[in-house]
């Protein structure tokens, strides 16, 4: 099979590199791709929201099946544009796809069907928003709607700076996605990510992680998309994975189904463990970049047929066996991100730096003549397998000890909830 992947982070990497194993696959593209992806597949130069652009290429060269990394595509509708022009997607259609797009839409949706989340309300105007802030006080959440790449969300913690952020949100700091705004309870819990693959109906877990949102060592600093990961999550146990499934998966598929809605792609469930149990803080609706990276290096299974069972419908059919391992990644990123930073710096070293259990992802890079430069923010993701999660995360450091780049960024800590408890 020829199959296209659409997106150029680390996600991606990992996707190409897991398909390409895959001995159902003949050849790999992907748009637009990066420097590491081209040693995995043929990288094209196609921007992943010109659907137009897309289907061509799909036509011309017998695409089999698309699999689509990133949630912009998939909010604006590419998995519509390329079905109706016969093209098979693995992926949610833009009306399932809302539960990322609209978190009014996901809140609606869990009030209806009694699934635990934060209490909210929603604003369409500053002074209304301001009111509510007062009357709950600090802690409290303030959330831009629609998308808006990972940096929509503040968590106040005096009732000034959520006030600043509704104002700012009003004003057009999100675009569109702030012209109506939640405001939420603020969680107090670890929090969790649960992975899975539906196909309408049937759900398909898929393994568990945590990623560190924060910049700064011991989750400080600003919000990021995402510094490292490590899978499985200890913090979720069989018991409450099985909660997970019962009261917050299964329920929105089946509210999804009930409004005519199909599921169908990878369900990406955020979860504060709360002391009270699970309670649903968001929901994506595909893998986790960079939780991918730890969770798909640990799969043994071809994955590739449960991406086409899903399309189809057919998931009740798969089963995944996994590795027993535990994985991590830890993201090395240009130094100054989330803020400014600066691109086109050659990154040495890496040709030698990974051994048999290690793997480089590449993220914001692309090849210069013969250097391999960054070109993003968040660069490269080492990921590492490891009988303990400690065994991973030394593998994972001693590799990034041998990549040469000044300008580079990673945290010294990930994985330090799981490894000091
Ligand atoms: P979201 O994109 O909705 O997951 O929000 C990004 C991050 O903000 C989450 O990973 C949490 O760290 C934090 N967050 C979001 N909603 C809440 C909440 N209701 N209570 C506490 N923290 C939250
Ligand atoms: N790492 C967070 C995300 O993929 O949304």
């Amino acid at each position: 099979m020829k199959i296209l992947v659409i997106g150029s982070g680390g996600r991606e990497h990992v996707l190409c590199w897991l398909l390409g194993s895959s001995s159902l696959v003949n050849q790999i593209f992907c748009a637009p791709g990066n420097a590491g992806i081209s040693n995995d597949g043929l990288c094209v130069d196609i921007d992943p929201m010109n659907f137009d652009k897309i289907t061509d290429f799909c036509k011309s060269n017998n695409i089999d099946l698309v699999v689509v990394g990133p949630e912009a595509p998939l909010v604006a509708g590419i998995v519509d544009h390329l079905e109706s022009a016969g093209i098979a997607c693995f992926g949610p259609n833009a009306e399932a796809a809302k539960l990322e797009g609209s978190k009014i839409f996901m809140k609606e949706l869990c009030d209806s069907h009694n699934i635990p989340t934060a209490k909210w309300g929603k604003f369409d105007n500053f002074e209304s928003a301001k009111n509510y802030i007062e009357l709950n006080g600090a802690p409290i959440v303030v959330k831009a709607d629609g998308l808006a790449a990972g940096k929509g969300v503040i968590v106040a913690t005096n009732t000034k700076e959520a006030i600043k952020a509704a104002e700012s949100m009003f004003n057009g700091a999100f675009g569109s996605a702030g012209s109506t705004v939640l405001i939420e309870e603020c969680l107090v819990g670890e929090e969790a990510s649960f992975f899975a693959i539906v196909d309408g109906k049937n759900v398909l877990p898929l393994a568990t992680a945590q990623d560190h949102k924060r910049i700064g060592e011991k989750d400080t600093g600003l919000n990021t998309g995402g510094m490292g990961a490590y899978s499985p999550a200890p913090i979720l146990s069989e018991s409450l994975c099985i909660t997970v499934q019962e009261q917050i998966i299964n329920p929105l598929i089946q509210g999804l189904a009930m409004k005519g809605i199909e599921f169908k792609g990878v369900f990406y469930a955020g979860l504060m463990i709360t002391k009270n149990g699970p309670k649903l803080l968001e929901v994506n609706v595909r893998f986790g970049d960079p939780e991918c990276q730890a969770v798909l290096p640990r799969l043994k299974s071809d994955l590739l047929p449960a991406l086409l069972a899903s399309r189809d419908g057919e998931l009740k059919n798969i089963s995944l066996q996994w590795r027993e391992e535990s994985a991590i990644c830890v993201v090395m990123s240009s130094k100054g991100y989330p803020e400014k930073y600066t691109t086109g710096n050659v990154i040495k070293g890496l040709e030698n730096a990974a051994d048999n259990e290690t793997i480089i992802f590449h993220a914001g890079t692309k090849l210069q003549g013969p250097d391999i430069v960054s070109d993003g923010g968040r660069v490269l993701g080492i990921s590492a397998l490891g009988s303990s999660l400690e065994i991973a995360q030394k593998r994972a450091y001693n590799t990034i000890d041998k990549i040469d780049w000044p300008q580079g960024y990673y945290r010294k800590d990930i994985g330090w909830r799981a490894i000091n408890n």
